[in-house]
């Protein structure tokens, strides 16, 4: 990924930005897990926006915000995998599988300094607005992952489906509008313009967030990275749990659900609880959500009035292949 009008590509700067410092035990894991590159959604929205706005100093002005950014979602995973207890992401061991519980903490604690440091080298003209904007949305970040947690204990029939979405959308949403948010504000855009991004951004997350949902249980380890079936045997509360529980309770199949979620053998568990999925048809239900989501979003955008169209019309391109992605 290179921004069109920068001089260096956005991995070559994202990768010189990690210490070269003792102890490597603090910075080998972060170098460990930003070398294998993840999809990369998040810099590339910000650097999306800084251009439709036009931006025109991305070196100086966008690279550092999106870096931040990535930086600063990249140390989520390493707590949210001790949290899920998930032993591979992007088809390696996770951190703390790979060393231990405390390395996790320790390099996600260091990333997340670091993403503040990065993000204080943009020379963006209204800093205090961007940093603003990045402390509120990793505060939420933090409320989301708190409330996944909450839910864990809670029965699927007690969470509601707006409770669900509300969780998704600090979890996952606002990062997603954060990053174009940012990347407005570094561009200089107006409020008006930035508020509208934003939105476009949080509406995408949480399609966003169902899809790796659905995938968790839906797709192929080989593409997605991660092993299928981790939400069934965390419990978490997803859009296919919360919805399948009421189905069952409303046919009176209340029983014969909770006993496929007890089963003891895991992989049993997971092929158990996926046939209600299956025959509730919510695999069907999840995906229409998605559509519908991602559909909003594109409209939102067609609502926005840019100066540089090219940017908007990739933003656009991405935004139906991430409701269609498989990894
Ligand atoms: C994973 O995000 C965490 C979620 C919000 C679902 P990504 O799917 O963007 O992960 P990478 O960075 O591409 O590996
Ligand atoms: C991720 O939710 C949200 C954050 C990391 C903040 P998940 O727990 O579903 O993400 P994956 O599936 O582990 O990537
Ligand atoms: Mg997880
Ligand atoms: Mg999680
Ligand atoms: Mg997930």
């Amino acid at each position: 990924m290179t921004s069109s009008i920068s001089q260096i590509p956005f991995e070559e700067y994202l990768l010189s930005l990690i210490p070269e410092e003792e102890p490597q035990t603090l910075f080998l894991p972060i170098s460990y897990t930003l070398e294998v590159p993840g999809k990369r959604i998040r810099p590339r929205l910000v650097l999306q926006a800084y251009e439709m706005m036009g931006g025109k100093k991305p070196d100086t002005e966008a690279y550092p915000v999106a870096a931040a950014v990535e930086v600063f979602h990249n140390f989520t995973l390493l707590h949210d995998d001790l949290m899920d207890d998930a032993a591979t992401r992007r088809h390696r061991q996770t951190v703390w599988k790979k060393w231990d519980a405390n390395t996790a903490i320790l390099s996600g604690d260091a990333m997340l300094v670091l993403a503040y440091e990065i993000l204080a080298r943009s020379q963006a003209s209204d800093f205090r607005r961007l940093q603003e904007m990045f402390s509120r949305t990793a505060r939420e970040v933090c409320m989301g992952q708190q409330y996944d947690m909450d839910f864990e204990r809670r029965d699927a029939t007690e969470v509601g489906v707006d409770e669900y979405m509300e969780m998704i959308r600090l979890k996952t949403s606002v990062l997603l509008g954060g990053a174009l948010g940012l990347g407005a504000i570094a561009a200089g855009a107006s409020e008006e313009d930035t508020r509208l991004l934003y939105q476009i951004g949080v509406t995408t997350g949480l399609a966003f967030q169902l899809q790796d949902d659905y995938l968790d249980t839906f797709g192929d380890e080989a593409t997605f990275g991660k092993p299928i079936g981790g939400d069934i045997i965390e419990r978490k509360k997803t859009f296919l749990m919360i919805q399948t529980a009421k189905i069952a309770e409303s046919r009176g199949e209340t029983k014969a659900w909770e006993a496929a979620l007890a089963t003891e053998d895991k992989s049993k568990r997971i092929e158990r609880v996926k046939e209600f999925y299956v025959r509730y048809e919510v695999d069907k239900l999840i995906r229409d959500m998605i559509q519908g989501l991602s559909k909003q979003a594109v409209s939102l955008s067609e609502e926005l009035d840019v100066p540089n169209r090219a940017p908007l019309d990739e933003l656009i391109k991405m935004i139906r292949s991430l409701s269609e992605r498989n990894h």
